[in-house]
């Protein structure tokens, strides 16, 4: 394989075994990454991981709850014991939830959807972000969403966790930009992945309506964005909310 930009580099990147995480894991293996493909879906992350290993890339899969801050403690450190010191990582894992308006919305339900889309972001950067600095600098990215900056009615929940993740990436940005490592926030509009399998025709098609560009989008158009913003192209962008949405949030 030629030199690529991330040849050398270690990205670790949960809810990998799937749709976006998955296409972001392919891209940096692509694009010369070694690749810690973590996931709660061990078979799956075993799966992905296999299918870059055949192309001739270096990857790895690990299992990880992000709800769980031992788990997510461990899988940074098997990173870095299987593939070496960390210094990318994408904080993708999440799960879209119970659809109810609020006065009605089930605290369990509640729970679980902060618990993963929230708090698992909180605890996979807490554990990152000391092998980061120890490997010298890096890039986090953040995956929220364009309901990272609009309300949905029916998600109050994941709004709220998603909103929750782009001040998370804020501060931490401000707080470790001093050290070299940037952290950005991505938001999609909706993309064509298995987290929308459950919704029925009807109600895909309403969301189509929503993106001015007439269909949904695809995992690796939002791998594109992340795969820059965690290279060395990006080396002044950090802090920030990037949206790859089809103008969902220009109107
Ligand atoms: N698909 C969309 O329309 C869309 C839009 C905006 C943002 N997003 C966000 O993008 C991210 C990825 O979504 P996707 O569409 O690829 O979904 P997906 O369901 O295809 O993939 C999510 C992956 O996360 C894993 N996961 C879920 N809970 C986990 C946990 N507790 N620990 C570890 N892994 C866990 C799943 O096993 C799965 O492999 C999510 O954060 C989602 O909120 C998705």
């Amino acid at each position: 394989m030629t030199a690529q930009e991330f040849t050398g580099r270690t990205a670790l990147v949960t809810g990998a075994a799937s749709g976006i995480g998955l296409a972001v894991a392919t891209l940096l293996a692509e694009r010369g990454a070694q690749v810690a493909v973590a996931d709660w879906n061990l078979d799956g992350a075993r799966e992905a991981a296999a299918a870059l290993v055949k192309t001739g890339a270096k990857a790895l899969a690990v299992q990880v709850d992000v709800t769980d801050p031992a788990s997510v403690e461990a899988a940074v450190r098997a990173t870095v014991q299987g593939l070496g010191p960390l210094s990318l990582a994408v904080n993708n894992a999440g799960i879209g939830g119970a659809i109810a308006p609020t006065g009605a919305y089930e605290p369990e339900d509640w729970r679980r959807v902060l618990a993963t889309n929230l708090d698992g972001v909180f605890y996979s950067m807490r554990y990152e972000l000391p092998e980061i600095l120890a490997a010298g600098g890096g890039a986090i990215v953040n995956m929220a969403s364009i309901l990272g900056t609009n309300g949905f009615a029916g998600s109050p929940a994941y709004v709220a966790a998603k909103h929750g993740v782009v001040g998370l990436t804020k501060t931490a940005a401000i707080e470790y930009a001093p050290q070299g490592v940037r952290v950005n926030a991505v938001g999609p509009g909706f993309i064509d992945t298995p987290l929308l399998k459950d919704t029925d025709p009807a109600a895909r098609d309403l969301l189509i309506s929503l993106h001015p560009a007439g269909r949904l989008g695809r995992a690796e158009e939002v791998a594109e964005l992340t795969t820059f913003l965690l290279s060395d192209r990006a080396s002044y962008v950090t802090g920030s909310y990037h949206l790859v949405d089809g103008g969902y949030s220009a109107r």
